[in-house]
């Protein structure tokens, strides 16, 4: 039997955009309608809204439609194996149906469609659409990054970390909330300022753009960053973890290179010891 040949990122990545519009007129749909919360997951800040359930499922169907066979990790609705799985050039969908709930539940026009394809383990295309403002980021592994079809590329100026805009976020659970505000509140005093944009895939997208000079996370899933990593890296930021790891769960900092450094070897000490420079209270 001959091995199927390997697909092609820019076609994921034409796939992903087509997908991601179409799921983000959805979203944008119901917020209109309201707001129908379907749950809570890993904490009571956690929600699931019908929506969230909804464009998933779109999602599902139409990449289901257009490439039988492959795997999809959605948040909602878990991981589903494709007849794919296994081969050389399987294709894993890794889907944020809505990344940035709690804006999108809070009516804050911050919050995306977020659609990567990875094969191999490796992301090679994805699209993010913020649906309020009708912003279309897409990349493709090798073929770079683009803004309403526009290509991105990161400014040749660097910012020193002391005058760093940085962006960060922090899970849903409490014990990871109170480490993560710790150290956030010791880098402030070293940076120009701090954004929580609320939403990990947007974060992402505008270290591309420029409008954050860094963001960082611990606790990510996949498919908080599959995307957004893909479209600041192909914009030329360095995207990646502590010491060398891949940028995942542990942790996850995307900067151009030079303030990426000094941010990593600050956030590092910081994390690594947390509460070992607090002043006692
Ligand atoms: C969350 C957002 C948020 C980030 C959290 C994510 P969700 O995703 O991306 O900005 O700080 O870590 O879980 O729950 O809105 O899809
Ligand atoms: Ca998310
Ligand atoms: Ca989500």
């Amino acid at each position: 039997m001959t091995t199927p040949p390997a697909p092609v990122p820019a076609d994921l990545e034409a796939l992903a955009e087509s997908v991601a519009r179409e799921a983000a007129d959805l979203a944008l749909a119901q917020r209109r309608r309201g707001i129908e919360i379907a749950g809570t997951k890993s904490s009571r800040s956690d929600v699931v809204t019908q929506a969230d359930l909804a464009v998933e499922h779109l999602v599902r169907e139409r990449i289901e439609a257009a490439r039988p066979g492959d795997s999809v990790l959605g948040e909602e609705g878990g991981e589903q194996l494709g007849s794919g799985d296994g081969t050389d050039g399987a294709v894993t969908w890794v889907v944020d149906p809505i990344d940035g709930t709690v804006n999108y539940v809070y009516g804050i026009p911050v919050w995306s469609v977020s659609i990567a394809a990875a094969v191999g383990g490796r992301v090679v295309a994805g699209a993010v659409v913020n649906p309020s403002t009708g912003e279309v980021f897409t990349a493709a592994a090798g073929a770079g990054a683009r803004l309403d079809g526009d290509p991105l590329h990161r400014g040749v100026e660097v910012p020193e970390l002391a005058v760093a805009l940085v962006g960060t976020g922090f899970g849903y659970t409490a014990a990871n909330r109170a480490v993560d505000g710790w150290v956030a509140g010791q880098l402030l005093p070293r940076v120009r300022d701090i954004r929580r944009i609320g939403s990990a895939s947007l974060d992402l997208c505008m270290v591309a753009t420029g409008q954050l000079d860094a963001y960082y996370e611990r606790g990510l899933n996949p498919w908080d960053h599959a995307a957004g990593g893909l479209v600041a890296a192909e914009a030329g930021h360095t995207v990646a973890g502590l010491r060398g790891a891949p940028g995942g769960r542990d942790f996850l900092l995307a900067a151009p290179s030079g303030l990426w450094e000094a941010l990593h070897d600050t956030l590092a000490t910081l994390f690594d010891d947390p509460r070992g420079t607090r002043p006692p209270t």
